[in-house]
């Protein structure tokens, strides 16, 4: 229980990935730590984000599993979606987690203040008209489903990811707005579920951050799925009837479906927490701090989605990580930025960490080697019948800077991908160790096999 007035040794502002794990690792430091929360710990992660939309995507994959189930000699028909059913699924896992959750704040002895926090002096918090002080301050706000000018979220028929989670039916029809990664996520699953999805991408691709190799096959993908996409193609304007919506492209295309999501990116909460007003430097509503994490205001913090990067619950946890030994003297050293693997769950997957080609090009010019191991010599790969690649980018003569892939599954290739990444590892170091063979980690290894000069299972 926190009593007004208390000073703890660090007061976090926000109990999502970043505040929470920033607290969890200062109380195992021995430090006394409070977060204030003014929903619920875990934040959009945990409640909006990564968990609820993958437990939606496990499902979808279920319901491909079962409408293909001939191509595999078994039985079945897919009787329905049965969205009730879904969401309870999805919600229990999210309960669950969350449950775990608090009893493992609780256990490590952090003070948890509800309410909406406001700074009112460097390193003081007012929360439902209580201060508490702290040593240290750490925002971790998070971030919202942004919007675009004069484009308005009525969560009836323009919805964002947060309405989208909460749909009790299967819409027969969603134009998606943004063909980043929660709009070829969300695609990917109503498609799955049976829904007309067609995206609308202002830049030239799908996914348009990862390498143009992933996008290209993620669209190849997409349309034999029968996903529709209009990429190169900015949103004009959209107009709600009763029954739907219809949008407006730049171009003078109109388009009519049941809703609309919004997926154009998500922008930071900061708003009305008195950050400007107690000299925070900012831009755009993020918090710009140095490589250390700190602000340049005296031993204030910010972690998570405030700070202009990858948004991803993962990036929070090693950021809050940082902060916590940061504050306890350990001197962490600062993270690599491209190192942060990235995930996209959509069906097929899209994978990467490091540099896309592009990037390494920029700069290292023409002293990098690629090479690209297509999933079809891969034998568990062919037992799910996926298709895809892994791409590896080299320095000439140097380590690996870039891994990208695309296929059913390869994001829990992802670990091995940024291991070599991190470890700045060599594709001659890589390629005598020995993947078990049939899995999908053996195409990491031939591709690396491949760009150290000894394929076995690709031509030359
Ligand atoms: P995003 O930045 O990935 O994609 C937004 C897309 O909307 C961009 O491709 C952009 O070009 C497009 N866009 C913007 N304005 C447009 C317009 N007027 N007309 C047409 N297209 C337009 O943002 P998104 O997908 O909303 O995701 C937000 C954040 O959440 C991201 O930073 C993402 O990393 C994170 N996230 C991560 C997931 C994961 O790691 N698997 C899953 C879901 C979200």
């Amino acid at each position: 229980m926190a009593n007004a007035g208390d000073r703890f040794d660090v007061l976090v502002l926000g109990g999502g990935s970043g505040g929470y794990a920033c607290a969890l690792r200062a109380a195992e430091l021995g430090l006394d730590v409070a977060v204030v929360e003014k929903d619920k710990l875990g934040g959009t992660c945990l409640h909006l984000g990564c968990i609820p939309t993958k437990a939606l995507l496990h499902a979808a994959e279920v319901a491909d599993s079962t409408r293909e189930s001939d191509q595999f000699g078994i039985k079945a028909s897919l009787e329905g979606v049965d969205m009730p059913g879904v969401n309870s699924y999805k919600d229990g896992v999210v309960q669950r987690l969350f449950t775990g959750l608090q009893g493992l704040v609780k256990s490590r002895g952090i003070t948890v203040i509800e309410g909406q926090g406001r700074l009112v002096g460097p390193r003081t918090v007012e929360v439902e008209g209580q201060r508490y002080d702290g040593k240290h301050v750490v925002l971790a706000s998070g971030s919202y489903p942004r919007s675009l000018p004069g484009l308005e979220v009525d969560g009836r028929t323009v919805l964002t990811s947060d309405h989208a989670l909460a749909l009790d039916r299967v819409p027969s029809s969603v134009i998606v707005l943004g063909g980043g990664v929660i709009g070829v996520e969300f695609a990917s699953a109503w498609r799955s579920f049976g829904t007309e999805v067609t995206i609308l991408e202002a830049l030239p691709r799908l996914v348009p951050a990862e390498d143009e190799s992933s996008s290209k096959a993620l669209e190849r993908a997409f349309r034999k799925r029968g996903i529709a996409f209009m990429t190169g193609t900015p949103f004009q304007s959209v107009e709600s009837q009763d029954d739907g919506v219809t949008v407006t492209t730049k171009g003078g295309d109109t388009l009519r479906a049941e809703l609309l999501l919004v997926a154009v990116g998500r922008g930071p909460s900061t708003s009305g927490q008195g950050l400007e007003e107690q000299g925070i430097a900012m831009e755009r509503g993020f918090v710009l701090t140095d490589e250390r994490l700190r602000t340049n205001v005296d031993a204030v913090s910010a972690v998570g989605d405030i700070v202009p990067g990858l948004q991803l619950a993962h990036r929070g946890f090693q950021q809050g990580v940082f902060v916590a030994e940061d504050i306890a003297g350990l001197a962490p050293t600062p993270i690599d930025e491209t190192g942060i693997p990235r995930v996209t769950y959509c069906e097929p997957e899209v994978a990467s960490v490091g540099l896309n080609e592009l990037v390494a090009r920029e700069r290292y010019g023409d002293e990098i080697e690629t090479v690209s191991f297509d999933l079809g010599g891969n034998g568990k790969s062919q037992i799910l019948k996926t298709q895809g690649f892994v791409k590896l980018i080299r320095r000439t003569n140097g380590p690996v800077v870039g891994v990208h892939m695309v296929g059913s599954r390869v994001g829990e290739l992802i670990g091995e991908a940024q291991l070599i990444y991190n470890w700045e590892a060599f594709p001659e170091d890589v390629a005598p160790l020995i993947h078990m063979h049939p899995t999908q980690n053996e195409a990491l290894g031939e591709a690396h096999l491949a760009l150290a000069g000894k394929p076995l299972h690709a031509h030359v």
